[in-house]
């Protein structure tokens, strides 16, 4: 049953949350903040990953899978902080637990193109990434959500490697967009800093099986 503020479910202020869960046997909370800074995504997922594991505990949940991002253990500043955060918070629950960390997704990669709006360019840093389809993260978080919950890990990303900024270059030649990319080590990425490899998941990751140019073709 998917439950947000669009149902009537708030998990910042808890209106409509214990209702939501009655019967609920696991739950997937892939919700976000209102924007991937740190402040906001810190604020957003202590109160909202508290009150959802109070409410799954209550409700007798036997698993609880987060949806968190692929280098939330690594990076220590901006969003991935919150990440981390949330984490924490659902690995010290007594609830038993999954968290699948995904990469960068394409549609994400479009939106940061939308929401940069400077004059001479898209500033995007030089970091590897392996980007993956949306379709593809929720593949992997349904195989999870209908599994023995891990207690651990699941890292899921794209099947090719690529530099943020020329990946960046392709989607915007994609899109026909004139703007240029600009090569900057200080745009990070979800005000934080990324170092080269720092977005890269961790050997043994699942690997999702659409490419950019088949997510190209078929968006
Ligand atoms: N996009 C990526 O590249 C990526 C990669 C790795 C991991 N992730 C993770 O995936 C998760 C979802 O990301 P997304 O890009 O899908 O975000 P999104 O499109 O912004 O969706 C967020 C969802 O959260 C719900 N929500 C927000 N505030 C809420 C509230 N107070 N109460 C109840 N529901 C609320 C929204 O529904 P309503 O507006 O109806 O409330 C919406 O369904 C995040 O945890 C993110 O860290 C994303």
């Amino acid at each position: 049953m998917p439950v947000s503020r669009h149902h009537g479910v708030d998990v910042i202020t808890g209106s409509g949350l214990d209702e939501a869960l009655r019967g609920a046997e696991v739950v997937v909370d892939v919700t976000d903040a209102p924007a991937r800074t740190e402040e906001a995504g810190l604020h957003f997922f202590r109160t909202a990953t508290a009150n959802l594991l109070a409410a799954a505990a209550s409700a007798g949940v036997e698993h609880h899978v987060a949806l968190s991002v692929v280098g939330a253990q690594r990076l220590r500043s901006g969003y991935f902080l919150a990440k981390e955060l949330q984490e924490y918070q659902v690995g010290k629950s007594p609830i038993p637990h999954s968290i699948v960390r995904a990469a960068l997704s394409f549609e994400a990669l479009q939106a940061i193109a939308v929401a940069d709006t400077r004059p001479d360019g898209v500033h995007v840093a030089p970091a590897l990434v392996r980007p993956l389809a949306t379709d593809d993260v929720a593949a992997a978080v349904a195989h999870v959500a209908v599994g023995v919950p891990l207690l651990g890990t699941l890292e899921v990303a794209g099947p090719e490697e690529y530099r943020l900024d020329d990946l960046m270059a392709k989607l915007l030649a994609a899109n026909g967009d004139a703007r240029s990319v600009v090569t900057d080590v200080r745009a990070g990425l979800f005000a934080a800093q990324v170092g080269k490899g720092a977005l890269l998941p961790e050997p043994g990751a699942h690997i999702g099986h659409t490419t950019f140019s088949m997510w190209l073709a078929q968006r």
